[in-house]
């Protein structure tokens, strides 16, 4: 069996994610981890808080306390989120930690000593207003390539182009506003990235199966020319640069953030005798690392990150598969974090279950385009496709078994024709459904889940297992029989989507919760179930919801 490595985008320390990152890769890559362990596969699902960069020290400071205190909190807070929401990580780890602090130093000394870094003298921003060098997103102004106006001096959001803040035209603070902008010289170390180029573009064509939001915006940035990114700044919160003469300076948050993906494996083997970190991100062909992240990423994934591993020499695992998510919007209009809008994750989850969210996130994923969140969609969505296909199935199967079978699966005689016909079709559903996972199509493989289901129910109700209870009480034990295990496939199904209810489920059914296996076949996922099993009937799993039921005032 070959291992899957996963990573999900590591989310920034300073506050609660709102739910379009959790759509746009925590959730993703949580349901992939999931089926890989339900198909049999070792996985490693990693993911922390990233804890550098200068939102990080503002928030800090707006909270006045200490930065490593409020990033301790706030991790906290975020972890407790995630287990919440399901989320399997193996671990869950910090950027600010010792073992990402010292694998970035390694990196940057191989990477010096093999010639890939080097000194200038730049012009960095400082404002004498604020009183501070600011970094590159904390210049704003005016994109020189797309004439968006508030581009950030590191990325333009419209365009995704990579910029230094001297490229932006009117450049003015963030944090003040003030336009008294000056540029003052400040010697760094920048990373060539301009030679990797071609070992670049060698690697990138050894990845033909990547998604094509993901390799378009690789090549676009290989063909732009790479141009050498400074990776040093003038701050204090950060890795402390291991440089002769650069002491007083850290590097760049984009520099150690994915490096933390490694740390991240290393604080996962600390945490337990008998894991090795290596084993997965130094060892062979037999471990599949796949990522999962928001477009804005991909430069970093694609290109920076695998030209800082492939220059330092070290034995490091490159991704195999980025999967890369578009927006998800709220309501026609951006999610904002600073604005405040839309649903965050903390409030999602004083709402409503988990698995509701799951769902809907889930079924409709930015993932060839943006998606919006929008209220009234949401509530018919889940109402229709928890409440009324998977609820219903589940309840109206279960306790028909209670009231007429006292709660004791029957035994089934010999199928029918119903029965065959049925087995065919689960079987193709279940072979598409596994071959939509494999190829990260999350929104195929909802839409795979939920035709079980509608399978399920479109058996139920041609079989009529309520009138044959009238004058053939072996052909209904047959049918209730089979409604049983259809009622486990779709939990089954369900389970990397939506974990808590069909471990509900499953329990009712008096599976083992914990172990939640790959329904094989469709003839054998049909007779998993003992006939005189005592099952029982679940609480009300998914009562309708309303959109007022949403009002977060
Ligand atoms: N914190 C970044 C963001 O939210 C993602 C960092 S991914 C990492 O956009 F691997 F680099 F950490
Ligand atoms: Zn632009």
């Amino acid at each position: 069996m070959s291992r899957f490595l996963i990573t999900s985008a590591l989310p920034y320390v300073n506050g609660v994610k709102h739910l379009g990152n959790l759509a746009g890769s925590l959730l993703p890559a949580d349901i992939h981890a999931r089926f890989r362990r339900q198909t049999g596969h070792e996985v490693l699902f990693l993911c922390g808080t990233d804890e550098h960069g200068t939102p990080v020290e503002l928030a800090a400071h707006a909270a006045g306390v200490p930065v490593a205190d409020y990033c301790a909190r706030q991790h906290a807070v975020q972890a407790d989120i995630y287990r919440r929401f399901g989320l399997s990580f193996d671990h869950f780890s910090r950027t600010s930690g010792i073992a990402n602090r010292q694998l970035t130093q390694d990196i940057f000394r191989q990477l010096d000593k093999a010639g890939f870094i080097e000194k200038r003298a730049i012009l960095q921003a400082y404002s004498p207003t604020d009183r501070r060098f600011l970094p590159d997103r904390y210049v704003v102004g005016t994109c020189p390539h797309c004439g968006h106006a508030n581009a950030r001096g590191d990325q333009c959001e419209s365009c995704t182009k990579l910029l230094d803040p001297e490229d932006l035209l009117s450049p003015r603070s963030a944090i003040s506003g003030t336009t008294d902008v000056e540029f003052r010289e400040s010697r760094h170390l920048f990373l060539k990235l301009s030679a990797f180029d071609g070992r670049l573009r060698d690697w990138l064509a050894t990845r033909r199966n990547w998604p094509p939001l993901v390799r378009s915006i690789a090549l676009k940035w290989l063909d732009e020319g790479l141009r050498d990114r400074c990776i040093t700044r003038d701050l204090d919160w950060g890795v402390p640069v291991p440089k002769d003469g650069f002491e007083d300076k850290v590097f760049y948050v984009w520099f150690d953030a994915p490096i933390g993906y490694i740390a991240a494996a290393i604080k996962w083997s600390e945490a337990a005798p008998g894991r090795d970190w290596r084993e997965w991100w130094q060892s062979g062909a037999d471990v599949t690392y796949l990522q999962f992240l928001a477009k804005d990423n991909v430069p970093f994934h694609a290109v920076s990150f695998p030209a800082t591993l492939l220059g330092s020499g070290l034995p490091f695992k490159l991704v195999d598969t980025i999967k890369g998510f578009n927006w998800l919007t709220f309501e026609g209009d951006k999610f904002s974090t600073s604005a405040g809008r839309g649903i965050f994750t903390d409030t999602a989850l004083e709402l409503l279950p988990a698995d509701t969210w799951r769902w809907w996130l889930a079924a409709n994923a930015p993932e060839t385009a943006d998606a919006d969140f929008i209220l009234a969609r949401f509530v018919d969505g889940v109402n229709k496709d928890l409440a009324d296909v998977f609820g219903n199935l589940v309840n109206r199967c279960l306790a028909f078994a209670a009231a007429r079978f006292d709660g004791i699966v029957p035994p089934a005689a010999r199928l029918g024709p119903l029965e065959q016909q049925l087995a065919l079709s689960l079987d193709t559903h279940l072979a598409n459904l596994r071959r939509h996972h494999e190829s990260l199509a999350l929104r195929k493989a909802a839409d795979e889940v939920r035709a079980i289901w509608r399978l399920a129910n479109a058996y139920l109700a041609e079989a009529a297992p309520w009138s044959a209870i009238k004058n053939d009480t072996p052909r209904a034990a047959t049918i209730v029989n089979t409604g049983i295990n259809l009622v486990r496939v779709a939990a089954l199904a369900a389970w990397p989507f939506i974990p808590s209810s069909a471990a509900k489920v499953l329990c009712s059914l008096g599976e083992a919760a914990d172990a939640v296996p790959w329904p094989q076949d469709g003839t054998q996922a049909l007779s998993a179930v003992p006939a005189g099993r005592r099952i029982t009937v679940p609480p009300l799993l998914f009562p309708k919801i309303a959109v007022a039921d949403l009002a977060t005032t």
